[in-house]
């Protein structure tokens, strides 16, 4: 089991170089974080990482501000704890990577934390056996964005492992019972085994978004961080 709580940063590669997060976001472990004081070095990265992706949020460059935003009921929006998640799991083509800096914090909560899908499965398979099938069950949820619905495992398993990873706890999903029943087991296998660090300003995260849950404590005061969702690279332009 890969059991690893810090407040350190994991994978640092120092000042944010593509080419040194690619070696880390190709190995099991695909999440990096790095140091970038600049915001046009962080986008210049992220378009050399592949295609910037826009979001209803982001602006045209593709960089979503997330802080707290008065009225808004979206929970990464606001200061409440963000549980494990990935981004956009209603689409039939989830961003393969999200790139996240730090730009504001004052230390009082918004720690990161992020739990590998292999992990989980891991985990699960010796602890709660049960709470991995509903996991894994081919209906265990509803994702509904928009237009976009997805009827899948929360992690869909290819020759027992994760390939493709998707959860959300909001509005916009609905879990099967087995999972609902399960829904404690599955948390506590998640918390078992996710990395938790503190981003300060000027630092950041590159995580594979099809293979990590992610989510962030819950803070108070001040807090901003500028995300970027990068997809491969279109074959042929
Ligand atoms: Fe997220």
């Amino acid at each position: 089991m890969t059991t690893a709580v810090t407040s350190e940063l994991p994978n640092f590669i120092g000042d944010l170089d593509i080419a040194a997060a690619r070696k880390v976001l190709e190995s099991r472990h695909s999440l990096v974080t790095f140091s970038c004081d600049d915001e046009q070095k962080f986008l210049d990265a992220a378009h050399e990482l592949g295609e910037v992706l826009l979001h209803r949020d982001s602006d045209e460059r593709g960089i979503t501000a997330i802080k707290e935003i008065a009225g808004e009921v979206q929970v990464g929006l606001t200061k409440q704890e963000l549980l494990f998640h990935t981004d956009c799991p209603a689409i039939p083509a989830p961003p393969r990577w999200i790139m996240i800096l730090c730009r504001e914090s004052d230390g009082q909560g918004g720690e990161t934390f992020a739990c590998l899908g292999d992990d989980v499965v891991e985990h699960l398979r010796q602890k709660d056996p049960a709470a991995l099938a509903a996991l894994t069950a081919p209906e265990a949820a509803i994702f509904r964005t928009g237009p976009d619905t997805r009827i899948c495992p929360i992690i869909e398993l290819d020759a027992d492992e994760a390939a493709q990873v998707r959860l959300r706890f909001d509005r916009h999903v609905h879990f099967s019972w087995d999972v609902t029943r399960h829904v404690d087991a599955i948390l506590t296998g998640m918390r078992a085994v996710s990395w938790r660090f503190a981003l300060t300003p000027g630092m950041g995260y590159i995580i594979d978004n099809t293979k990590w849950f992610h989510g962030r404590t819950a803070y108070r005061g001040a807090r901003e961080a500028s995300r970027i969702h990068v997809g491969p690279r279109a074959e042929n332009g």
